[in-house]
Parts: structure tokens; sequence; C-alpha cells
């Protein structure tokens, strides 16, 4: 219940953010008219004032500071440890704090005194006022501008990051960033010169007196009330600051329960105290929170073990985002579980998870044992080949080979494993079965063969002799699941099948042969032998002999995908 109304919370602070970065983008393409004329930014600053002055307007600016405002001070007065937050994270906390006291006095002196005292404020003495009045106030915005944005900026960053089309649209964003507070710098500088010149005619500056009349009534009411907005959001501050020392005082009497992590590392937390990526954070654990908690990446997951039976279960948001990247069952997103008694977690995604761990994964990516083909290919003799070749040749062929061999893999249904130089390891039938994946790392070394060959007439004037290749199968148990560092994560197999197979593609060397396979991979398939050669070789770890088939050409086998 508390995770639905945190998750839902969350959305709303999402939301009011949004709001008010579409009030600010207007406010700053409104400055940059400044690049025009002083006219030009007038002529904006009436449209402007005519969507955010209206009532509409007027509640959701207002109305979306607040809510904002107040989300965000109760999502920092939750947090029950600092420790571990990323860099964007601090500066988007102390940007956004320090955002109310460096725009309460520009509002108070605009908005303030046109509803309060029915000045009818204009662009120009907004400008005269920072430009050439009070300078330091001039600088305190220009800081706000940038603090406003780069605050906007990271939020809106970290909601979009975790969309899949995020990537493509990433650099006309970034430039789109850049650019509009620039040219809102530049256009504030251009028009509190323009301003300031114009204050020179006495005939302008006359007509500007009798239209903007700020007497010194007004003023004084300006500085009283920017003191007293400065002194509310102190007391604010302070309120919460105490009310986290009691509500840590209180915890403190209340027994401790222990979150058990793997490598026999342990956590004590006061139950319901904390969410288990807090307790992480806490306990110096690194933990992936690409979204930084607030439930929306899914990179923070972590399969939770005994206790799990005690946990709350999931809330409908929860349960959404781990139905969006088929989590199997036991698997609790860190960030919006909170035990409340003893708990074993393992966090699933590596610390340096990136934000398209949290797209849709196949169910095997976080390990799983599935019976699969696995097939090894290897080009024969290429490294005696290559130190006749410059390396820009070398290269050249591994890449037309590496192409050819992948279309071969994927054109069957299977799945490339990994390159390494002129190796290949690709698996099949990882989801549909060993049957499947049989028929379909047939398929798959017979299209190798005939790409081969193909590229052999292709390059044969680039060739002293065509090449040729050595290609293993075999079908077994093993361990499926996404594994490497960083961005070398991919989808491979460990375990004995896969050192056979390997084996499998040595053996072509022995016989002379273009495919070997394992008499297995034959009967799962349903392929026909008649008239193959079959022999029997030792494989390591094996008591008998292992049956094998040898296929001199593979492109002669009569298979379909
Ligand atoms: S940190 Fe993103 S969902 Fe938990």
């Amino acid at each position: 219940m508390a995770g639905a109304v945190n998750a839902r919370l969350g959305y709303v602070r999402l939301a009011s953010g949004l709001a008010l970065f579409v009030y600010v983008s207007s406010h700053y393409l409104n400055h940059a008219l400044g690049l025009i004329s002083l006219d030009a930014m007038e002529a904006g600053r009436l449209v402007f004032a005519a969507v955010w002055r209206s009532e509409p307007g007027t509640v959701v600016l207002y109305g979306g500071f607040l809510l904002h405002m107040t989300l965000t001070l109760w999502a920092l007065f939750r947090r029950r440890t600092l420790r571990r937050i990323g860099p964007s994270d601090v500066v988007q906390a102390v940007f956004g704090l320090a955002i109310p006291p460096l725009i309460i006095f520009h509002v108070i002196a605009t908005r303030g005194i046109h509803e309060m005292h029915e000045v009818q404020e204009n662009y120009a003495y907004v400008l005269l006022s920072l430009w050439q009045w009070d300078p330091m106030a001039g600088i305190q915005q220009t800081a706000a501008v940038l603090v406003v944005w780069v605050h906007g900026c990271i939020g809106i960053h970290y909601w979009l990051r975790l969309k899949p089309w995020y990537v493509r649209v990433r650099t006309p964003l970034y430039t789109m960033a850049v650019l509009l507070p620039v040219l809102a710098l530049l256009g504030f500088a251009a028009g509190g010169r323009e301003a300031a010149r114009l204050l020179a005619d006495p005939a302008w500056a006359a007509r500007f007196r009798a239209e903007v009349v700020v007497g010194p009534m007004v003023e004084d009411w300006v500085y009283e009330a920017r003191d007293a907005f400065r002194w509310l959001m102190l007391g604010i501050a302070a309120t919460l600051l105490a009310g986290r020392l009691v509500v840590a005082l209180l915890e403190r009497r209340h027994i401790m329960i222990a979150l058990a992590y793997p490598m026999s590392r342990t956590v004590s937390i006061r139950p319901g105290s904390m969410t288990v990526l807090e307790a992480s954070r806490l306990g110096g654990i690194p933990h992936a929170s690409v979204c930084g908690g607030r439930g929306r990446c899914s990179t923070c997951r972590v399969r939770v073990g005994p206790g799990a039976d005690r946990l709350p279960p999931p809330s409908e948001e929860e349960a959404r985002v781990l139905k969006r990247v088929g989590a199997p069952p036991g698997v609790r997103l860190a960030c919006q579980t909170r035990p409340l008694a003893d708990l074993t977690v393992t966090p699933l995604l590596p610390p340096g998870a990136q934000p398209k761990d949290g797209h849709a994964r196949p169910d095997f990516a976080q390990g799983a044992e599935r019976e699969i083909a696995i097939l090894f290919a290897d080009l024969r003799s290429f490294t005696k080949f290559s130190e006749t070749k410059l390396p820009y040749d070398v290269v050249f062929i591994i890449n037309q080979y590496s192409r050819e061999m992948g279309r071969a893999v994927e054109s069957a249904g299977g799945r490339i494993d990994k390159f390494i130089g002129d190796g290949v390891m690709a698996l099949f039938g990882i989801e549909g079965g060993p049957e499947d994946g049989c028929r379909r790392a047939l398929a798959a070394a017979k299209a190798m063969s005939e790409n081969l060959a193909e590229m052999n007439r292709t390059l044969a004037h680039d060739l002293k002799e065509p090449l040729r290749i050595g290609i293993g199968v075999h079908v077994g148990p093993a361990i499926v699941g996404e594994m490497g560092y960083a961005n070398a994560v991919t989808v491979t197999a460990i375990g004995d099948a896969v050192n056979t197979a390997s084996r499998l593609e040595t053996a072509t060397k022995d016989y002379g042969a273009q495919l070997v396979f394992s008499r297995e991979v034959a009967t799962r398939a349903g392929f026909d032998i008649t008239g193959l050669q079959l022999d029997r070789i030792e494989v390591r770890g094996r008591a008998e002999p292992m049956e094998i088939v040898v296929v001199p050409d593979a492109a002669t086998l009569r298979v379909q995908p």
C-alpha cells in the first residue's frame, strides 16, 4: 500500500516537474527574443503573461511548484541515508533546494507587485532593475537561470533515459538543452543593454516612469515580503531537520533486522525503516539504481530468499515494472521493498547497469539451466594466413567472415554468443527447446559453409587459397544468462556441453572435415544420417566415447531451420 502511494506520488512529482519545465522553457524563449529587440521581448511577454497569468496557467504554475517542492522535501525526509548517491543526484537535489531562495525576490518583484499592488511591470522595468540598478540581483538571476535549467534537465534525463528511443533523440535534446539557456542569457544581456541605452533618452525615460511607477512603499513591501519568505523557508528547513532527527531517535529504539547479501555481507536495519536499496547504500554495498530509486528503471532488482514470505507484497506499480522486464517470481525492486524481518537478497544486475538493462529482457537473462545446441566454428590455418597479409587486409577479411557467419546463424534462428578473432560461438534453442535448437544449428552449419564458399568466390583474387572452416555442434544442458561486465555483457552459456561442442570443432582437423556433430544432435533434430561417416571419439569428462557424425562438406546437408 505504502509502495503504491509512493509510486503514485513519484508520478505526480514528475508531472508537476514537467509542467514547471514547460513554464521555464517558455520564459527562456521569451528572454531569447531580446536578441531581436526589446519590443520583441515585450510582445513575447504579453503572450507569455496571457498563458501563465490566466487562471488555469496560475493553477498549473503555482500548484505545480507547491506540489513539486512538497514532494521533493517529502522524498528527502523519507531518505534514510545519503551514502552512495550519484553526483548528478546530489547536483539535482542541491540545485532544487537552491531554487526557491534564488528566485523568490524576482517572483515578488514581478508577479508579486502585479498582483498585490497592481503594478503593470514590463520587460524594460525588469531588465533595468537587474542590468542597471542592481547588478548583484542580475548576477543572482543569471545563476538562477542556470540552476533551474540544470535541475530540470537532470530530472528530464532521468525520466527519458529509461525509454528505448531516448538514444535516438539524445543528441538533438542535448543541443536544445545547451542552446536555450545560452540564448536566454544572451537575450537578457542584449535586452538589458538596449533598455539602458533607451533610458538615456529623456523622452523615453519620462514615458517609462509614467508607465511603471514603483513607489518607495511598494519597494519596501518587496523587501519585507522577500525577508518573510526567506524566514518561512528557513523555518520549513529547520522543522524538517528537527523532525528527521526525532524520527531517527525514535527508530533507534526499535529492534534490528538483518539483510543478508552475497559474500556473507550483512546490513542491520530497523524493520520497515528503509528500502533494500537504502540498506545497500548504508552498508556500502554497490547496487545498481539507474533511476535513483524512483521505481522506474528496474535495475535495482534483487532476488529475495529466506524471509521473502514476510515481505509486504509488491505494489501495483512495482508489479507492473517487474512484469515489463519479465522478472520471474521471487524478484523485487530493491528501491520499493521495505523489509519487516530478516531477509536474504541478491542484487541481479551489476552496479554499473545501464538504462537498457531496464528494458524488457528474456526470462533466462538472469540465469537459467537450458538444454541447448551449441555451435563452434573456426577458420583453418588463419594465423599462418594472416602472417602473410597486411593488418588492414586481415581485419577486412575477418570482418567479411564475421558478417557472413553472423548472417548464417541469424538466418537459422540462432544467437551469436561471441566472435573471438576467427572463432564463432553460437547458441540455438534457448527458447524453442533442444530439438528445435539442433535443427537450427545444423541449418546454420550448412548456411555457414555456403556463405563461406560464396565469400571465397568473391575474394578469389585476394586469397592465395580458399578459406576453410571447421564446425562442431553438440547439444546438452548449459547455464544460460547475461554475463560479462559493463558494455561487454552478452547472453552466453557455460557448461560441459559447451566444452564438448568446442572439442568437436577441433576434431574436424583430425578428420579433414568441415563439420562434426554428436549423434545426439542428429537424433534430437530427427536428422537422417544414412550414408554419413560415423565414429567414436574420447571427450574429456565422459566415461564412454562419444558417437559423432562427420560431414566433409556441410553445404551438402539436407536440413531446413
Ligand atoms: S532504482 Fe530504478 S527501479 Fe529501483
